[in-house]
């Protein structure tokens, strides 16, 4: 059976054989139960409880304020749906940066709480030591390089990252020493379709981008963007499927006007004795 074939889970090694085979990998965020089986039963190859969830799900301006406890809730939700993809959690801010103690700890939590398949961790060498023991517990890691949000206050903008020469090949050696320490594949967030080539041809691992251009070995999009319900959110890399956010007004306008005016419910929508 194919790769993407319904019938088998999506492991690590499954995104290593399909980047082997010039397979290109889908990826998605959820964040609850309802959203995660849609997306699984649609055959996304991996969902992503991202912190983006601090925006998306709690409205907040950026992923910081986000907490372990917050993100094993969400990765919980979406554990129950899923049956095919690769749960990938985000370790969220705070708790794997400078102590690899400390992230192994929140890597393990994730893991028992929620039973996710992998973490997620934002950036190159300067946390390695935590990726590394992370590992030693046989828990998968993921890498996240260019932009990564969770250091908003230190880039200062959501610009496009490493169009300099200097900070593009420290990318690319963070991404080689990424690869180095085992994780099993790298997030590239909003660099130059170039630069993003070149990483993915550099390292043997999966290249996951979101505003890398279309020479990754796959593409993730946060869910919300995709279907239309983030309208205020309009990046270049952004591809919109839907406009939810006009259909679901218009049909809650409609309720309420079928409510006022006695039209709902009707005769055939109301219980006998
Ligand atoms: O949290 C998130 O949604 C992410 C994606 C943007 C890759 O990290």
């Amino acid at each position: 059976m194919s790769v993407h074939g319904k019938a088998r889970k999506v492991t690590t090694h499954t995104l290593q054989e399909m980047k082997r085979a010039g397979e290109k990998i889908t990826m998605l965020t959820a964040y609850d139960f309802s959203l995660a089986k849609l997306v699984d039963n649609a055959g996304v190859d991996v969902i992503l409880v991202g912190d983006s969830a601090s925006n998306v799900m709690a409205g907040q301006v950026t992923t910081v304020p986000m907490t372990l406890d917050h993100m094993i809730y969400h990765a919980q939700c979406v554990k129950r749906a899923v049956d095919r993809a690769l749960i990938v959690v985000d370790m969220p801010f705070g708790t794997y940066q400078g102590n690899s103690a400390i992230a192994l700890e929140s890597a393990i939590r994730i893991m028992k709480e929620a039973e996710g398949h992998a973490v997620k961790l934002e950036g190159g060498a300067e946390i390695v030591e935590s990726i590394q023991r992370i590992l030693t517990a046989g828990i998968p890691v993921m890498g996240h390089l260019g932009l990564t949000p969770q250091s908003i206050y230190k880039f200062g903008t959501y610009s496009v990252r490493a169009k300099e020469d200097e900070e593009a090949e420290k990318l690319i050696q963070d991404a080689k020493i990424l690869e180095e320490a085992g994780c099993f594949g790298i997030v590239l967030e909003k660099i130059p379709r170039d630069l993003a080539k070149r990483v993915s041809e550099s390292v043997t691992i999966p290249t996951i981008g979101i505003g890398a251009g279309p020479d990754c070995d796959g593409q993730v999009l946060v869910l919300h963007d995709l279907l239309g319900i983030t309208m205020d959110f309009s990046p270049r890399f952004l591809r919109r499927y839907l406009n939810l956010a006009d259909d679901i007004h218009g049909a809650i306008i409609n309720y309420c006007d079928d409510v006022r005016s006695g039209e709902f419910p009707s005769e055939d929508e109301s219980y006998t004795s």
